[in-house]
């Protein structure tokens, strides 16, 4: 069945061959047809369908593409917050307090908190979402995580090497071994990617390498954790392997600009960790400028970033990271799905998939201009409106 989607005030594309960043039509009307856009153009050339939306002026872009996430947990971390924001620094250890709340919950338990936070996302205009493990830390409790996640997404990533846990505190290479055998065993074939957090109270370069090169061999695409909390050789390592995409990039040296803008890589800047941190904000004019391709993600979990908002963290990126309004859109749609190797998402045009956003604003600007607002009227996943999951 086709729907024809009409009266369309700015319709943001992403389309490469329309001009402009977002490859924006105005006074545009698009059609659906089953899961995927079927033609899009200016509203006075539309064909007939069988169904029609009347957008009324409004603007509709392509749904965002949050490309990392780690949704799979239990409990909460507020008193962490509140402590950080009295003065206590973030630390990466907080990671164990959620891995033992984790490990206590049930499945059932964990599936209904994704479909919770999913659902939270989706109608926030999210369309497609990457989950990580990275709270279980044991074989079973890793597997189980991204059996969980793979109900939601496809977009799944195995983050055994996200903290050492408690029980390997004296013998981190051991577990580092467990993480690239058995575990990395158990967890593949519920997972598309692998990742690791290279940072100093986390794993190193040759851990995250050694991590990084077992999930390959197993046909993972690898993307990495890196220079979040200081100065490190993670984005330089990213780089080097040719990872689709490494995260954070707050704390960067001229070498890991120019080491990012020659791979590719794509730099995922995650702004709402240093709101929640109390961190300096990611560079993003800096990286733009000099070319490396850049893409905005929320990170929701329970200790750094404990946001499902996409607009927050395009609002956050146009005020805090000197990105234009259509710069910090394209990366949290073009760029996101760039960042998940996906060229079906992130565009609206022929054959892509009919993954998009109604909002209650004329332009897109509004995501920064009118921060904390509920602008989005309408998600679409797969041409089928949701609302939640
Ligand atoms: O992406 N950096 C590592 N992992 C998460 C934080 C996890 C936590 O604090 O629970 C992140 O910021
Ligand atoms: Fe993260």
């Amino acid at each position: 069945m086709a729907v024809l989607i009409t009266n369309i005030g700015e319709l943001v594309t992403n389309d490469p061959e329309r001009p402009g960043l977002l490859g924006i039509v105005e006074h545009a009307a698009l059609v659906v047809d089953g899961s995927s856009v079927a033609w899009v153009g200016p509203a006075s050339d539309a064909p007939a369908a069988d169904e029609r939306v009347d957008a009324a002026g409004r603007a509709v872009l392509p749904g965002f593409v949050d490309s990392h996430s780690h949704l799979v947990f239990a409990g909460d971390r507020a008193a962490e917050f509140a402590a950080r924001m009295a003065g206590t620094p973030y630390a990466a250890g907080g990671i164990r307090t959620t891995v033992a709340a984790t490990r206590a919950a049930s499945d059932e338990q964990l599936t209904a908190h994704v479909a919770r936070h999913v659902g939270e996302m989706r109608r926030q205009g999210t369309t497609t979402v990457e989950i990580k493990s990275g709270y279980g830390l044991t074989v079973l409790d890793e597997a189980r995580s991204l059996a969980v996640a793979r109900q939601f997404t496809e977009e799944t990533t195995f983050l055994g090497a996200h903290v050492v846990p408690e029980e390997y505190a004296d013998d981190p290479a051991a577990y580092v071994d467990l993480v690239t055998g058995p575990m990395l065993d158990a967890a593949a074939p519920h997972a598309r990617w692998v990742d690791a957090f290279c940072e100093t109270g986390a794993f190193d370069a040759d851990q995250a390498r050694a991590v990084l090169t077992a999930g390959a061999a197993q046909g993972l695409k690898g993307r990495l954790h890196a220079n979040q909390l200081g100065p490190g050789p993670g984005v330089r390592l990213a780089a080097e392997l040719g990872l689709v995409a490494v995260d954070h990039c707050t704390y960067l040296d001229d070498a890991d600009v120019a080491a990012l803008r020659d791979s590719g890589t794509i730099a995922t800047l995650l702004p709402g960790v240093e709101f929640s941190t109390r961190q300096p904000y990611p560079d993003a004019r800096r990286l733009l400028d000099a070319g490396v391709r850049v893409a905005i993600a929320s990170d929701c979990n329970p200790g750094s970033s404990y946001t499902s908002s996409v607009p927050l963290c395009i609002a956050l990126a146009v005020r805090e990271m000197g990105m234009t309004p259509a710069e910090a859109v394209h990366a949290a749609t073009y760029a996101g799905a760039q960042a998940l190797a996906r060229d079906d998402v992130g565009v609206l045009a022929p054959g892509k998939r009919a993954d998009l956003v109604l909002l209650e604003a004329p332009t897109h600007v509004h995501l920064a201009y009118r921060p904390g607002v509920p602008l989005v009227a309408g998600t679409w996943v797969g041409g089928r409106p949701v609302t939640a999951v």
